[in-house]
């Protein structure tokens, strides 16, 4: 059921059942995160591998306070600007946050979303929800209610009807330990603009055998058909037998029906095209192309987030 029903919303959640709830980046799969009954239902429907930790949606920054050991200074810093915002501080976690939500890390992932509806949620639980981003594991996250309903309607109780998110991609993620601040992954607040606070970060956002961040495995954010990354020029050739989508950032091709391109932005608005990125890789992603051809967009701002998720979705 799709609503905007905050109590409704609330009353299931305090039930251990799961809700979708929209943030100001993707929607997320809400439960209780302090009961391990609510949280495993998470990973169950989205087929998530259990070595996969999930975030902490918080009211506030003074809630964040006990759920983590202590936020250092430059963290607090990082909080006061970017929160409520599309950040994640992962910082070592309190011993009564459940192993199951932190995959059995010493570490947790926090944030207070940027969602007018969903904060008021928050306001009326006594707990924080953990919440994945509400798509099948792998897939691509979800930017409206209708993406989540599509995929996860018949297993959740109830969809949040926040209307489409603002930004569009993920949070980004900063993992903290002793001085230094780690990029897990580039999100939804530009690197530049963490680093013009706390000067110089570390990037970290690589796949490994035993990934820091391991929803950042190569492959991810994925549509189903395959996904090719570089010039489109070249690429509309080199693929001329097969039936192409295209993902362009300004202008469209010549020659490709209009209908089977995304233009992420006319304007070259990087946080346009941010907000029209999943929806037009989904989209696309109806259309039984059989390959779907993306440009890379201009390396900073959120330009660089779009092109993580681009090169991800090619892996
Ligand atoms: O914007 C967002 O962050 C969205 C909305 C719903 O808040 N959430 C989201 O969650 O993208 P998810 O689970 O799809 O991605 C969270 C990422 C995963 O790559 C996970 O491995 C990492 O954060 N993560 C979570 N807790 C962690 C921890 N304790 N240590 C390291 N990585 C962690
Ligand atoms: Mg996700």
């Amino acid at each position: 059921m799709i609503g905007k029903d905050i109590q409704l919303a609330a009353r299931y959640l305090k039930a251990d059942k799961l809700v979708a709830i929209p943030t100001e980046t993707v929607y997320g799969l809400a439960g209780n995160a302090l009961h391990e009954e609510a949280v495993s239902k998470i990973y169950t429907v989205k087929n998530r591998p259990v070595f996969n930790p999930l975030i902490l949606h918080l009211g506030s920054r003074e809630a964040a306070e006990s759920y983590v050991r202590k936020i250092p200074e430059l963290a607090q810093t990082l909080a006061k600007h970017f929160w409520p915002g599309p950040l994640t501080l992962i910082l070592e976690k309190a011993n009564h946050v459940p192993d199951i939500v932190t995959a059995g890390s010493s570490f947790v992932g926090l944030r207070v979303p940027n969602h007018p509806l969903t904060l008021e949620l928050l306001k009326n639980l006594e707990f924080p929800l953990a919440a994945p981003s509400a798509n099948p594991s792998g897939y691509i996250s979800p930017t409206s209610p209708k993406h989540v309903q599509d995929q996860l309607g018949a297993q959740i109780a109830y969809i949040l009807d926040g209307g489409p998110c603002q930004i569009g991609v993920e949070s980004t993620i900063v993992k903290v330990v002793g001085e230094e601040f780690l990029i897990l992954r580039k999100g939804g607040i530009p690197i530049e603009e963490i680093e013009s606070l706390i000067g110089p970060v570390k990037l970290h956002t690589h796949n490994t055998e035993n990934p820091d961040a391991p929803g950042m495995l190569k492959s991810h954010y994925a549509p189903s058909v395959p996904f090719v990354v570089g010039n489109l020029n070249q690429l509309v050739i080199e693929y001329q037998t097969k039936s192409i989508g295209i993902i362009a950032f300004r202008n469209p091709l010549a020659g490709i029906p209009e209908e089977r391109q995304i233009v992420l932005s006319k304007t070259g608005n990087l946080e346009e095209a941010a907000r029209n990125l999943y929806k037009g890789m989904r989209y696309l992603d109806t259309l039984n192309v059989e390959i779907i051809l993306a440009e890379l967009l201009p390396e900073f701002g959120l330009g660089r987030a779009i092109n993580d998720r681009l090169m991800r979705a090619a892996a």
